[in-house]
């Protein structure tokens, strides 16, 4: 009987799972039956943009944690597809650093050609799976909002790939119940305009907390103040912005710090991070873990040690990410269609460990970077996913922690080479202090010179015209 495969998300790392098996098709290899679950109404997971916070139209958590003027923070050329570049889905090279929708199109652009929307369930929320010893199968419990109805099925495998930048983590500190402006989460931030002309307190040190305070600044904000727990950006910040250690307490508008200095703050961001969430697995299927490089518990990133039936896709913090999320969606493939056979639970076992211990003794992004890039490396080897050399894409983030260095405010200015086409990108038509508009047509530039591709979203540049037409 033909095998079934459960998939919970429709984002880049579902797609990725969606894409790899139709590659295997297309190339005459008899795939199991494959059902993709998704909770929102479309497709591209975080990247399908909502203006919604809270909860979404049909009652349920929005996934979104993503803003309006979103732009890349890493270099597109680092999670490029090596099976369909930029250059393909655009029909010439672009710059180096894209704005969400402009990445949303390449992600969406990909599976529309593979044919795979027919295998997705939108507006499906998966709500609980279970694993039966006695018939080896998963039962999958899901909600069809569009009827109102569950929908209970038995699967071969399970795919979870439901993204664990979704539910805040949203720490308490003292005077927040009193102070007397916004407070947020990451999570709900949407839209910068809203704090032009405040200054604004910014919890965490990391990516929300760099790219929201700086895009606030971009917007008109009036001042930034980072908060650290562990250590500073570093970043040598321009006039108006500035790092300070951990909160201590608020009293009214005033903000006091561990150091003993204070700031008189207007509204308060929360850039504290998520939490994996699966609310659908039982205690024993489920990967608890926080956000870092090598969770413990999956064999090779993905597998679920207990039970590797249960495959984790996309659950690694993230350097690498849509090509990262194909290497895993491929190496799941072939172990589905029994190309891949998995070695003993005690050899899975001392496999986890051998990177546990690689893990911890990371001490800079330099090292992260190289130790996702063998990561990548060891899954690419054992698959037929087109060539993607990692040297180069490790060089490239490399460069962009240097660049990022350089220019908190102009590392986005500047223009990699693809490894996939060996092309370089031009640089943008406007610098990215500059572009306050995201939309795709803008970052395209003069919109009337493009139209949609006959198949559907990809911007194309009228053979007929020229840009200087
Ligand atoms: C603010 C922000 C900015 C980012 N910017 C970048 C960037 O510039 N470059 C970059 O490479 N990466 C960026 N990322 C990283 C991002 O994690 C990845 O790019 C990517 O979106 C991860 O894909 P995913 O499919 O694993 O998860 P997600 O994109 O989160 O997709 C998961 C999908 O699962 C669905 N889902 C969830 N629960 C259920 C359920 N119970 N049943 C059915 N469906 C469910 C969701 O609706 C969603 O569609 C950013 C992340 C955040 C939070
Ligand atoms: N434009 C973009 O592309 C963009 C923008 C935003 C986010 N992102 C992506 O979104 C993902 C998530 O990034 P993130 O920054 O939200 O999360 P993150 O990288 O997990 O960082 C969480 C931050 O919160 C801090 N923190 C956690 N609990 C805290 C507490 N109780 N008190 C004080 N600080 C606390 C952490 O400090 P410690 O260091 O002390 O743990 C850390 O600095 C990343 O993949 C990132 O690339 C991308």
């Amino acid at each position: 009987m033909t095998k079934r495969v459960a998939i919970v998300g429709a984002g880049p790392s579902g797609l990725a799972q969606l894409r790899a098996f139709e590659t295997a098709r297309k190339a005459g290899v008899e795939v199991p039956e494959l059902v993709c679950f998704e909770k929102q109404s479309n497709w591209g997971g975080l990247w399908n943009y909502t203006w919604r916070t809270g909860l979404d139209e049909n009652g349920e958590p929005v996934h979104g944690s993503m803003y309006r003027y979103l732009w890349s923070n890493g270099p597109k050329e680092c999670l490029e597809f090596a099976d369909y570049s930029f250059e393909e889905h655009f029909g010439r090279p672009i710059p180096s650093y894209p704005p969400r929708a402009v990445l949303h199109d390449y992600i969406a652009g990909r599976v529309e050609r593979s044919d795979v929307r027919k295998y997705i369930r939108f507006c499906t929320p998966v709500r609980w799976v279970s694993y039966s010893e006695e018939t080896e199968k998963f039962t999958v419990t899901a909600k069809d909002l569009s009827k109102d109805e569950h929908q209970v099925e038995e699967f071969d495998y399970v795919v979870v790939a439901n993204g664990h930048f979704s539910v805040p983590n949203v720490p308490h500190f003292e005077g927040m119940e009193q102070f007397p402006g916004r407070v947020m989460h990451a999570h709900d931030f949407r839209v910068a305009d809203e704090f032009a002309g405040k200054r604004l307190l910014m919890i965490g040190s990391s990516y929300s907390a760099e790219d929201i305070g700086t895009q606030c600044i971009k917007y008109g904000a009036k001042s930034i103040t980072f908060s650290y727990r562990s250590k500073p950006m570093g970043f040598d910040w321009p006039e108006g912005f500035v790092e300070k250690p951990l909160l201590k307490k608020l009293v009214g508008k005033t903000a006091h710090f561990a150091d003993g200095t204070t700031s008189e703050v207007d509204a308060i961001i929360l850039c504290t991070g998520y939490q994996h969430s699966y609310p659908f697995l039982p205690d024993e299927l489920r990967l608890k873990t926080h956000n870092c490089l090598y969770p413990a518990g999956i064999y090779k990133g993905i597998f679920w040690q207990s039970n590797p039936k249960l495959i984790y896709l996309g659950m690694q913090d993230q350097y690498y990410t849509y090509n990262m999320f194909d290497a895993q969606a491929w190496y799941a493939r072939d172990y589905i269609l029994g190309k891949i056979s998995l070695p003993s639970r005690e050899e899975r076992e001392a496999d986890i460990a051998k990177w546990l211990a690689y893990q911890d003794k990371l001490t800079n992004p330099f090292e992260a970077i190289d130790f996702q890039t063998e990561y990548v490396r060891e899954l690419l080897q054992a698959t037929d996913y087109p060539h993607l050399d990692v040297d180069k894409v490790a060089e490239l983030f490399k460069e962009w922690e240097h660049h990022k260095m350089e220019g908190i405010l102009t590392y986005r200015d500047r223009s990699y080479r693809s490894t996939i086409t060996g092309n370089m990108s031009p640089p943008h038509h406007t610098t990215w202090m500059e572009a306050t508009d995201d939309s795709l047509e803008a970052f395209m530039g003069q919109p009337q010179h493009y139209k949609k591709h006959a198949a559907g979203s990809p911007f194309h540049l009228d053979a007929t015209q020229t840009a200087a037409e």
